[in-house]
Order: C-alpha cells, then sequence, then structure tokens
C-alpha cells in the first residue's frame, strides 16, 4: 500500500474525473462552478495543483488569464488535451509547496481539492508561499469537501498531528493510504486568522468554499 499523494494522482489520472459524476452532488457542483466563474471574473489566476483542468474550465472563460500548475506530468497532459476557446489559460508543472518565479504577480489565487491534503503542519508555510506570489489586495479561493457520512470515504485513522486518513482503491486494485482532512469552519478560521479576520465560508451539502483577501 501507498502513501504518496503524488504518485496516487498520477497513477489516478484517467480515473480521475469521475469523482465529479456523483449524482448527488451535481447541482453542488454547478453552484461552485458558478460562484468560481463570478468570483474570478476578470482576475488575472495563479491555479495551484489544478489536476486535469476541471475547475480551470469552469472559470477561464471569464477570467483575464490563468496559470494553472500541478506537479504530476499525467493530469497535465489530460489537462492541456481539453479544448480550450482562448489562449487565456497555460498550464505548468510546478510544487505547490515550492512555487516557481512567475513573471507577474496574480490578481487571485485559486485550489480545488487541495487543502485538504495539506498537512495541518503545513498549511501556515503553504499559504505564506501562495500570497507570495499575489499582488496586495488579492482574492483567494479555495474550494474542498465537506465530511458527509455515506457519501465520503470513511477515516481509516487519525494522525497524532491531527490529519485524516482513507483508504482509497484504484480500477488497478492497487490500495493507498491518503491523508484528507475535513476541516470545520472554525479551523478554516483559525488558520486564517493571522492574514484577515473575516474570510468568507460558503458551505453546501457537499463542499465548502473559502474566500479571502490578501492584505
Ligand atoms: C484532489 S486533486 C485536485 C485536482 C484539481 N484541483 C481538482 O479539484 O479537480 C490533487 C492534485 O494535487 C496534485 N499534487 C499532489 N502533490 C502536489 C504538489 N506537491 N504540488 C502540486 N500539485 C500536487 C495532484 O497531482 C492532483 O492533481
Amino acid at each position: 500500500m501507498s502513501s504518496d499523494l503524488l504518485a496516487y494522482y498520477q497513477q489516478r489520472a484517467a480515473e480521475y474525473e469521475r469523482i465529479y459524476t456523483k449524482p448527488e452532488r451535481q447541482s453542488d457542483l454547478a453552484t461552485l462552478r458558478s460562484l468560481l466563474r463570478d468570483q474570478l471574473r476578470n482576475h488575472r489566476v495563479l491555479e495551484v495543483s489544478c489536476g486535469t483542468g476541471y475547475w480551470t474550465a469552469a472559470f477561464a472563460p471569464a477570467a483575464l488569464s490563468v496559470t494553472a500548475c500541478d506537479l504530476s506530468p499525467e493530469v497535465l497532459a489530460i489537462a492541456r488535451a481539453k479544448d480550450w476557446p482562448s489562449a487565456n489559460v497555460e498550464f505548468s508543472q510546478a510544487d505547490s509547496y515550492d512555487l516557481p518565479a512567475f513573471d507577474r504577480k496574480f490578481s487571485a489565487a485559486f485550489a480545488g481539492f487541495w487543502w485538504s491534503h495539506v498537512p495541518r503542519q503545513r498549511l501556515p508555510a503553504f499559504l505564506s508561499g501562495l500570497h507570495a506570489k499575489l499582488q496586495p489586495g488579492a482574492t483567494v479561493i479555495f474550494i474542498d469537501n465537506r465530511f458527509v457520512p455515506g457519501s465520503s470515504t470513511p477515516i481509516s485513522h487519525t494522525s497524532p498531528d491531527g490529519d485524516a486518513y482513507q483508504l482509497r482503491r484504484l480500477d488497478d486494485g492497487s490500495t493507498h493510504e491518503i491523508l484528507k482532512n475535513f476541516p470545520s469552519e472554525s479551523d478554516l478560521r483559525h488558520t486564517l486568522s493571522t492574514i484577515t479576520p473575516s474570510p468568507e465560508i460558503t458551505l453546501t451539502d457537499y463542499f465548502w468554499l473559502l474566500r479571502y483577501t490578501i492584505p
């Protein structure tokens, strides 16, 4: 059994977007697509851990530009092969914990379903690395899962650091123990307390959307 997050997503690349076909989540997903399109309209967006570009496709038509990064060549190949109607999207291989120098600062950052995979102790360093790539006053948006019994994969164990893990199985039969946290609203506010006193948190049945501006 592997617990390597990147290897897991590389192996899962071709089957990844199946997660977005769960019937009970369709209404929430449509709500998130619409919120993202509105909130990232006319922004120059840095997207980290973009995966196959599922969310990129939702907001790119409204954004001025999107620089979408992921560390996995496998998911980037799927993202790049999609039909991008405008030339405002570029994909690039980058580590979300060690972002490269870009030729400009961005007016917004976005990450979908990435916060939940960041060990709790790494969140402050990850966030400050991300914020360093943004203009003052930039908008930052994260979306991620709420834990929904019966729909979410059960938690297999919780580490002494408070990180939760799930056992996941891929089509090839391999099993992976994957870090997946389900922060409460107050966890999110606490993590951001030194950055902003008033993050905006939107809850749907299955997901949360966090939005704030950096000073
Ligand atoms: C849950 S997927 C989310 C993909 C996409 N954002 C979405 O919501 O559909 C997590 C992504 O993180 C990527 N990833 C894992 N470790 C990474 C790292 N250190 N830096 C950048 N991306 C990473 C994986 O390749 C995978 O595409």
